[in-house]
Formats: structure tokens, sequence, C-alpha cells
């Protein structure tokens, strides 16, 4: 049977991993500045992580959300204290898509309303009403197109609170920084005033923090460099370190009802014993505040390396637009330099690193880094 073809690959095969590194198939050493797509959180393989998963499942991986599962409490527990969340609710699912999909189901459920907000640039995943707003009109079917969507400039406070005063939408939902958009940051100013006029207008606000959550960015939410409580946060892709799991947090005042969200894997007892062992490293080893540490190194070094450099980004969720394709460059540093690293369109290089990088790790990165971009830009300079 062949594979659905739908990913373009490298032609390289992970067989081994530890921390930020990454071994292939011929054991060459790859320095991994993407993370997997960001989902590598607290790095590869650690070992109080590979315990906690080794140990549960031999006492039991599975059984259905029909029974008590302790470990979900126990997880919820843990991310209400580290998140400072612990008065919200939690619902556990698999994946990022998913959470979005429960989001905008429950905001539509409380609100009565079927209008939904969100930005330029923005994704949301590919199930059928994330996907409806997310901007990306290739990956929407015919069967996901819906008048519902209403898809507004960022940061543009005038065209939402128009949108919003009409009494008709469920819920504004924003990334707490634009990841696959090209790391593009929400005004303080503009979050703030979302809160506002969503509450005012009886629409909820949801921000997604699928990838600049968990600690990604200095903050345990991206949107805690604001004072923004919003009414949904969706999380994802560093919760599980690479074991499939997704959640959504859910302000106290909403009610649920039997029935009303569900799942068959979400929350089972495999992911838990994951999803606690990776909110047990975040707070023993301090990775948020490490990803605040090396984040503000990286982009400081980077910033100084050259004026046809713009660096955005916040702790470890760092964009390097570059004022030409950047292609060949991603290809220099990965099969000259074995360093892995994401992208957002066609100029800007995305670092998602491990949470846990550490100082010497940057510095390789920053070296090798510097060497590519001049070599690169100077060779695209001389063909012009
Ligand atoms: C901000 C954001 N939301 C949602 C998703 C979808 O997550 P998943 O691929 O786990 O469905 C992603 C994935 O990249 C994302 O970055």
């Amino acid at each position: 049977m062949k594979l659905f073809d739908v990913y373009p690959l490298f032609d390289i095969t992970p067989v081994k991993a530890r921390g930020s590194y990454v071994w292939d198939a011929e054991g060459k050493k790859y320095l991994d500045m993407y993370g997997g797509h960001a989902v590598i959180s607290i790095g590869h393989c650690h070992e109080h992580y590979v315990s906690m998963i080794s140990e549960q499942l031999k006492k039991i991986g599975f059984y259905s959300n029909s029974v008590q599962n302790p470990l979900q409490h126990e997880l919820a527990e843990k991310l209400g204290k580290l998140s400072d969340y612990a008065d919200y609710q939690l619902f556990l699912c698999n994946s990022g898509a998913e959470a979005n999909e429960n989001a905008i189901k429950l905001a539509s459920f409380i609100t009565g309303r079927k209008k939904f907000i969100s930005y330029k640039k923005a994704f949301h995943g590919r199930t059928s009403a994330a996907v409806a707003l997310t901007d990306n009109p290739k990956i929407i079917a015919p069967v996901n197109a819906t008048d519902n969507a209403i898809i507004l400039p960022f940061n543009d406070l005038q065209a939402t609170a128009d949108e919003l005063r009409k009494g008709e939408v469920a819920a504004v939902i924003i990334e707490g920084i634009q990841g696959i958009g090209g790391i593009n940051i929400p005004e303080v100013h503009f979050l703030e005033e979302l809160k506002n006029l969503t509450r005012v207008n009886g629409s909820l606000l949801i921000l997604d923090e699928i990838q600049s959550g968990y600690g990604r960015t200095g903050r345990f939410f991206a949107h805690q460099y604001s004072s923004v409580k919003p009414d949904i946060i969706t999380m994802a892709k560093g919760m599980g370190n690479g074991f499939p799991m997704g959640g959504v947090l859910i302000q106290p005042g909403i009610q649920p009802w039997p029935g009303m969200l569900g799942t068959t894997f979400g929350g089972n007892h495999l992911a838990c014993a994951a999803g606690i062992a990776v909110l047990d490293v975040i707070e023993r080893e301090k990775l948020v505040a490490n990803a605040e540490l090396i984040g503000n190194y990286l982009m400081k070094e980077i910033s100084n390396m050259s004026h046809d450099i713009q660096v955005r980004g916040k702790g470890l969720m760092i964009g390097i637009e570059c004022q030409f394709p950047i292609s060949d460059l991603r290809k220099e540093l990965l099969y000259k330099h074995h360093i892995f690293t994401g992208v957002s369109g066609q100029q800007v290089i995305r670092l998602l690193p491990a949470l846990s990088m550490k100082k010497e790790e940057a510095d390789l990165f920053l070296s090798l880094f510097a060497q590519s971009f001049h070599e690169v830009s100077a060779s695209l300079k001389k063909n012009k």
C-alpha cells in the first residue's frame, strides 16, 4: 500500500533523539531548532517522560471516558497551578485542530450564535469549523466554506468592533502569536480591547495557544504578556512532547452538560502520563524562564548579524525575516550544517526548539547560521 502523498519530505530518516538533537539512520547528528513543529517542549526522550509513559503502560494504557481516571485530575491540578488558571476547567482531546473545533462548538453552544471572527494569516487547524477560520483558501474544501467566518485584518480594532457590534458573533479566535502566518504578535492593547469588546457584545474570546503556549514564549501562555483572561484557551503541541494530545481551558462561568463535548481517546491514561511528565519537567527545570532567557539571547544575537534581517518573536518562538527567499539558506543549514529549522511563507525562518535548549546549543546555531546567512546572501547578491 502506498502512503497518501500530501507532505513534501526531506530525505532524512531520524531514528534517535535526545534533548535538542536528532540522529538519522546513518548516524548523522542534527541540531533541532524546529522541535518537530513546536511539539518538543521538554527535549526529545527526556528520562522522566520516557519512564512515566513506560511505567504507565505496564499498569493500564487506555480506558474510555466512561470511568474514573485520577490521572486526568492530576494533570488538571498541575496545569492549573503552572499556567495560573487553577479556577478554569479542562477538556482533554487529541490534537490542536480538535481543541479549536471543540472551543468553537462550545462558544456556539454558550452564545447560541453562529458567526466567528478570526484574522488574516491565522492558522487554526484543518477540521471543519477550525479550517473555515483559517486564512488559507487552499486548505478550505467546498464543504468547509461558510458565511459564518469573518476574517479581518490582524490588530484591526475598528474592524473587529464594527463586526462585534452587530451582536451576531459567538467568539473571536486569535493566536497568542501567529505561527504559520510568520510570527506576528498581537498588540497588548489590541488583545485587552478584544476582551472588553467581546464581553460588552455578548461574545467570547478564544486564545489559540496551540503553538505559542506551554511555556514556549517565556510565559506559560503568550497572552500572559497582557492582562487578558480569555474565556477559552486551546493548547496542544508542547503539551505531550510528541504524545498526541490537546486541551481546552474553559472559564469557570461556562457550565458543561453531559454529552456537550466528547472524545474516545482524549485524556487516556498514557496521554495523561505524558502530559504530567511534561509539566513536572517544565516546573522542575524552570523551562519557561529558560525559554525567555535563551530566546532573548538568540533574538539579540541574530538581530545584530545584519541590517538585512528582521527578528520577531518572544522566548523560543522566533521568526527571522530575510530580504530574500530562504529556501537555499534552509537547505544549507540542513544539509551542510545539520540544523533543522521551520519556515513561514517564502522569507521567514521559524525557530521553535525545545524549551530546554542550552546556551552552548544556541551558540552553535548562531555561529553556523551567521556563516550560512552571509554565504547565501553574498551568493544571491552576486547572481543578481
Ligand atoms: C496556532 C495553531 N492552531 C492549530 C493548529 C492545528 O494543530 P494540529 O495540527 O495538532 O491539528 C496548529 C498547528 O500547526 C497551530 O499552529
